[in-house]
């Protein structure tokens, strides 16, 4: 009986999966969609080949969504609202919305395919993204793990962005990796500076782009990237402002703080930077010229696991728990939180700063997930 249950189970997925490959098939070869016409904000009218992404046919006219993992149907950031021309919402579209977005028809860029005539919506701000083409001035070692990669603006020569936004990294195919990828980099530049953009990109085994910055591009290089994106930027004018983050979640702190130092910003700042040893701390020096800049800003790194070589005098322990002493004797009703890195890092500072009374309303934070 289970041995007829199993067959059968078989049988029925192996169909579902060959049906599968021919309705891919047929798409890709067979269906021939024409040109269809997107209408945005009721203003302006593109003509695009059918049958691709909507982010996809955007960035083919210079229109770009905000993006983090390139289209893969992952990070949720090309959120766009589809007046009309959607079609039904897909499988892959739903665990990225909430049941608000889904009735105000909120849809995934990247996993909408453009078959017919469309109606969307899209923020003013975003006509503000552009692509840029900029060449390599500059590759060092912050850690062992960490590179400082800073790009010369060409065409155009110019960015304009808030501190704290990312930009978007388009890879070249290389080694094995037939394919180009674009991955999200805070920009650890201050904002004044319009010429050049600073990232700090950290290796991740086995990432196409991470082990491209890190072992394939070399000074002189030309790369492509799309930005500014991302909302992640500092709130209000006076209240106090804890930073959190940990390994490259630095970049966006840094081009904030620069921009804090330029402005001779008074109100009080604190930031707690986590790493494991003494090898995955860098910019210490740049804090401390920081520290003097800044009328009221304090740097607080803290090692979960120093080697004895190190003779660490400052905090041990996680970031969390040097927050968490500090946030217990401060008056939180008026702190603003900015955290930066991976989400397990976010997630956990959160709670401990929500647990001490900073409401999640004035914590802000960019996973780099
Ligand atoms: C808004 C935003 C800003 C970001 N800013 C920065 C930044 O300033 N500096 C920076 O270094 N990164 C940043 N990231 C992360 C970055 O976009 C990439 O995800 C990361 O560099 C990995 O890209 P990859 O192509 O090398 O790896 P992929 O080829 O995408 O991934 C390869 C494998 O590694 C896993 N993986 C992916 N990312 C990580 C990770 N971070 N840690 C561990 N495993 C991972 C994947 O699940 C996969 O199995 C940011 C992400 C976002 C969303
Ligand atoms: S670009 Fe990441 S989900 Fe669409």
């Amino acid at each position: 009986m289970i041995d007829k249950i199993l067959l059968t189970v078989l049988i029925v997925t192996a169909m579902n999966a060959v049906l599968a490959v021919i309705l891919v098939i047929a798409e890709r070869f067979l269906a021939n969609y024409g040109t269809v016409r997107i209408r945005i904000n009721e203003d302006k009218t593109l003509e695009v080949q059918g049958g691709s992404s909507l982010l996809a046919s955007l960035n083919s006219h210079k229109i770009f969504l905000p993006s983090a993992c390139g289209g893969r149907g992952t990070c949720g950031y090309c959120k766009c609202e589809i007046q009309e021309g959607a079609g039904p919402l897909l499988p892959t579209e739903a665990p990225l919305l909430t049941e608000t977005e889904i009735g105000t028809q909120i849809r995934i860029a990247c996993q909408v395919k453009v078959r017919e005539d469309m109606q969307i919506r899209i923020p003013e701000a975003l006509f503000n993204i552009h692509e840029f083409s900029a060449e390599v001035m500059l590759l060092e070692d912050l850690t062992y793990d960490i590179k400082l990669c800073r790009l010369k603006l060409i065409d155009p020569p110019g960015i304009h962005f808030k501190a704290g936004q990312y930009i978007q990294l388009r890879t070249k195919p290389y080694d094995q990796v037939r394919e180009s990828v674009s991955r999200a980099y805070s920009i650890a530049s201050p904002a004044f500076r319009t010429d050049q953009v600073d990232l700090m990109i950290r290796l991740v085994p086995d990432g196409i782009c991470t082990t491209w910055v890190h072992r394939v591009l070399k000074q002189g290089d030309r790369v492509t990237f799309v930005g500014p994106m991302g909302d992640f930027q500092v709130h209000g004018q006076h209240e106090e402002m804890v930073l959190a983050a940990g390994g490259s979640g630095m970049a966006p702190m840094v081009s904030i703080l620069h921009d804090m130092a330029a402005k001779q910003v008074t109100r009080k700042i604190t930031f707690f930077f986590g790493a494991v040893s003494r090898k995955d701390l860098f910019y210490i020096d740049e804090m401390k010229e920081l520290e003097k800049s800044i009328p009221d800003f304090t740097f607080v790194p803290s090692l979960s696991s120093p080697d004895p070589g190190d003779q660490w005098q400052g905090e041990t322990g996680l970031v969390t728990v040097s927050l968490e002493r500090y946030l217990k004797i401060a008056d939180c009703t008026q702190i603003q939180g900015y955290l930066c890195g991976s989400p397990g890092l976010i997630n956990a500072c959160v709670k401990v700063m929500e647990a001490c009374g900073v409401t999640r309303d004035r914590i802000y934070f960019d996973p780099f997930a």
